[in-house]
């Protein structure tokens, strides 16, 4: 049975659904699939012997999760070395083509600077989740929301993933 593991760090929760779906998907078409969170990776070698290996995080004012970058910092030569190692991205900019192209930018010049080439990087919209916030973040979000064309209600969440672009990525490097 093929193998997939996939490596997140998420801070408000939309990475690590996203990471979960992954794993379903691929379960449902006869893959060995485990998400597993970044911290808890970074103590084991279950993320090791994979045949598809995903690593994801999210964008935090232009920045990726620290303990992601320190796990990719780590293991850049091991990463290198894999076949099939794909690097997935979620913020909010990727919600709209101006602003993905903006996050293809910033992510193109993390992962030359982390020494990490994957075979693949995507760049998913995440989530904007307002209740989940504090009375600065909601302020601060609220203002970048209303400035791209986002919802600005405070009292909801909005979801702005496109799970068929996940699907995607997921039929275009299905691991045998
Ligand atoms: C404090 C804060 C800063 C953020 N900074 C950015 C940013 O610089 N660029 C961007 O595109 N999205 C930014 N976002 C949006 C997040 O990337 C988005 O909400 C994502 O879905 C978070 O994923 P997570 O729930 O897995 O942490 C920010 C969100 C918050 C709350």
């Amino acid at each position: 049975m093929p193998t997939a593991r996939i490596v997140y760090a998420s801070t408000h929760g939309q990475t690590e659904k996203m990471a979960g779906y992954m794993a379903g998907h691929l379960r449902a078409q006869g893959v060995d699939a485990k998400a597993l969170d970044v911290q808890a990776a970074a103590l084991s070698e279950q993320w090791m012997p994979s045949d598809l290996l995903i690593i994801g995080g999210s964008v935090y004012v232009r920045r990726f999760q620290r303990v992601l970058d320190a796990f990719i910092r780590q293991h850049h030569a091991a990463l290198n070395a894999h076949p099939n190692a794909v690097f997935f991205s979620v913020s909010a900019s990727a919600a709209n083509a101006h602003g993905r192209d903006a996050v293809s930018a910033l992510v193109d010049a993390y992962l030359a600077s982390v020494d990490w080439q994957p075979r693949a990087r995507a760049h998913f919209a995440g989530a904007v989740k307002y209740p989940r916030y504090g009375r600065f973040t909601r302020w601060i979000m609220k203002r970048i929301s209303r400035k791209e064309g986002g919802g600005v209600d405070t009292r909801f969440t909005y979801e702005y993933t496109d799970w068929d672009a996940v699907d995607a990525l997921l039929s275009q490097n299905m691991p045998h």
